[in-house]
């Protein structure tokens, strides 16, 4: 039996990474997707083929996360195909690592617009259309860089921080309606994510596969996705402003890293 049936599902920054691998892990469960990114490549439709081959229903529409009337036309877009909004995902992200003292207002400034707003408008925009359809469930990838002490994250670990937040605030407030709002937050993922921030970015990742206490190494965006799967279904339905961690324990063994 599947775990999402009739529900329909958008999620944000799917083209690659764990947006991919959570796409096609709802439509594997039932739910018909919206896969949406803002990206020069056809990587969003390639998440779309690979659901449709799989028998799963799936749109691509191409959203700039940061922009409010980009988000407000995604949201109308899958209302418009599909005719209700069961599920969102707000998991489009950048990463900027970088020295506190080489990072710059325009790097400041990218991330907050990107993961923060993002978010922001990712909850605000789809509350219309949860109320219509009687509940709904939000889901924010936060990360552990929201708890470490993380060299080089000064201002990624502090927009996931906020969404620890606004994921707390958001599920209080809207918990009337019956949409429950979680947030995910991965541990070390092997995915394409470009972080700016070069070579010393790679040896906190090295270091970070090593101090993982399951199996000493990064998860994969395949091992992510079942939580998402747990937080779209009716199975959480009791279950709303958690935080919870996909890490391999990394975040329970240290918190400077
Ligand atoms: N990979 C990790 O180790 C890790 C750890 C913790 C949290 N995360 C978070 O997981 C989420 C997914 O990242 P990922 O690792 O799969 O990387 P990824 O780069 O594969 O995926 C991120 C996607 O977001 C999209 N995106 C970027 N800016 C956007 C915008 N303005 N509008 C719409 N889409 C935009 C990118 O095009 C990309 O496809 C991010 O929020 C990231 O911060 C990742």
């Amino acid at each position: 039996m599947s775990r999402l049936p009739g529900k329909v599902a958008v999620v944000t920054g799917a083209a690659s990474g764990i947006g991919r691998a959570v796409a096609v892990a709802f439509a594997k469960e039932g739910a018909r997707v919206v896969v949406s990114d803002h990206r020069d490549d056809d990587r969003g439709e390639e998440t779309v083929a690979a659901i449709e081959a799989a028998g799963g229903e799936a749109l691509y529409v191409d959203a700039d996360v940061s922009r409010e009337a980009e988000v407000k036309r995604l949201v109308s877009t899958a209302l418009q195909a599909y005719g209700k909004l069961n599920v969102m995902v707000n998991n489009a992200g950048v990463a900027v690592y970088k020295p506190l003292h080489e990072l710059t207002e325009e790097d400041f400034d990218l991330v907050v617009r990107v993961n923060q707003k993002g978010t922001f408008f990712g909850t605000k925009h789809v509350i219309p259309a949860m109320i219509a359809a009687g509940g709904g469930s939000i889901i924010n990838t936060a990360s552990i860089a929201a708890d470490h002490g993380q060299h080089g994250s000064f201002v990624y670990g502090a927009t996931k921080g906020a969404i620890l937040s606004m994921t707390r605030i958001a599920a209080a407030e809207l918990a009337e309606f019956n949409i429950r709002v979680n947030a995910v937050q991965p541990g070390v993922i092997k995915t394409g994510m470009r972080a700016v921030g070069g070579a010393d970015r790679e040896r906190v990742m090295d270091r970070c596969a090593r101090e993982t206490p399951l199996g000493q190494r990064l998860g994969t965006p395949e091992e992510c996705a079942p939580l998402y799967v747990f937080l779209a279904s009716d199975e959480s339905g009791f279950i709303t402003g958690q935080k919870m961690a996909v890490d391999g324990g990394i975040l329970a063994e240290s918190h400077i890293i």
